[in-house]
C-alpha cells in the first residue's frame, strides 16, 4: 500500500501544544513541554514531521563536535507503521550529514523492539548498553546505545 509522504520545517513553540499531545500518546514515559523548550532553547535539531497540514511526528538531535545524538524520535499513534519514522529517520540523517557530523549516537529502550528494527534497518550498529537508564513501569529499564557513521 503506498502512503503519502510527508513534508518537513523546523519546530517552533507554537507547535508544543500538538507535539506534546503527540508525545503523551506515544510514550508511557513522556518528555515534558519544559523538555521541548529547553532543546529550542539550546538550538538543537527539532524537526516537524507534517503530512497534509496536520502534524504527525517530530524529531530532536543535539550537534557537537562532529557527533549528533538523536534524542526523540515520534510518529503520531495512529499514522505508524506507515514508513513516516523511517522517513523522519532519513531526514534527519541528511541534516546530521549537512552539518558535518561524523557519527549520529541515540538510546533506545531495551523492550522497544519496533525503533530498535527501525535503526537497525537503517545501517546503525549497537554499541552498548545503559543499565537502568530509563524510567519504567516497575523500576528502571536498559538502554541499547546505537551509531551510524555518515559515510562521505
Ligand atoms: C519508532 C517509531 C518512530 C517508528 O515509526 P513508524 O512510522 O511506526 O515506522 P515505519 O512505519 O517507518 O517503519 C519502519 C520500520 O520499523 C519497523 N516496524 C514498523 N512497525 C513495526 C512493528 N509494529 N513491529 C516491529 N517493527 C516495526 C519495520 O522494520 C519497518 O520497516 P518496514 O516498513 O520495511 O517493515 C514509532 O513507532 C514511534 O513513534 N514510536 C513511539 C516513540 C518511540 O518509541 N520512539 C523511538 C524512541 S528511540
Amino acid at each position: 500500500m503506498q502512503f503519502m509522504m510527508p513534508c518537513f520545517r523546523a519546530m517552533t513553540a507554537q507547535d508544543l501544544s500538538t507535539v506534546m499531545e503527540i508525545e503523551t500518546a506515544a510514550y508511557a514515559h513522556s518528555w515534558s513541554e519544559g523538555n521541548f523548550r529547553d532543546c529550542l532553547s539550546a538550538g538543537y535539531e527539532m524537526v516537524i514531521c507534517d503530512l497534509e497540514q496536520q502534524i504527525i511526528g517530530y524529531g530532536v538531535m543535539s550537534m557537537a563536535a562532529g557527533e549528533a545524538h538523536l534524542l526523540n524520535l515520534c510518529i503520531h499513534p495512529q499514522k505508524q507503521g506507515r514508513g513516516h519514522g523511517r522517513q523522519l529517520l532519513n531526514h534527519l540523517m541528511q541534516i546530521a550529514d549537512q552539518k558535518k557530523a561524523g557519527t549520529v549516537f541515540l538510546e533506545v529502550r531495551a523492550s522497544n523492539n519496533r525503533a530498535s528494527t527501525l535503526y537497525h534497518m537503517a545501517g546503525f550498529n549497537e554499541i552498548g548498553f545503559r543499565t537502568g537508564y530509563y524510567p519504567a513501569g516497575s523500576g528502571r529499564e536498559d538502554a541499547i546505545v546505537f551509531a551510524r557513521s555518515i559515510l562521505k
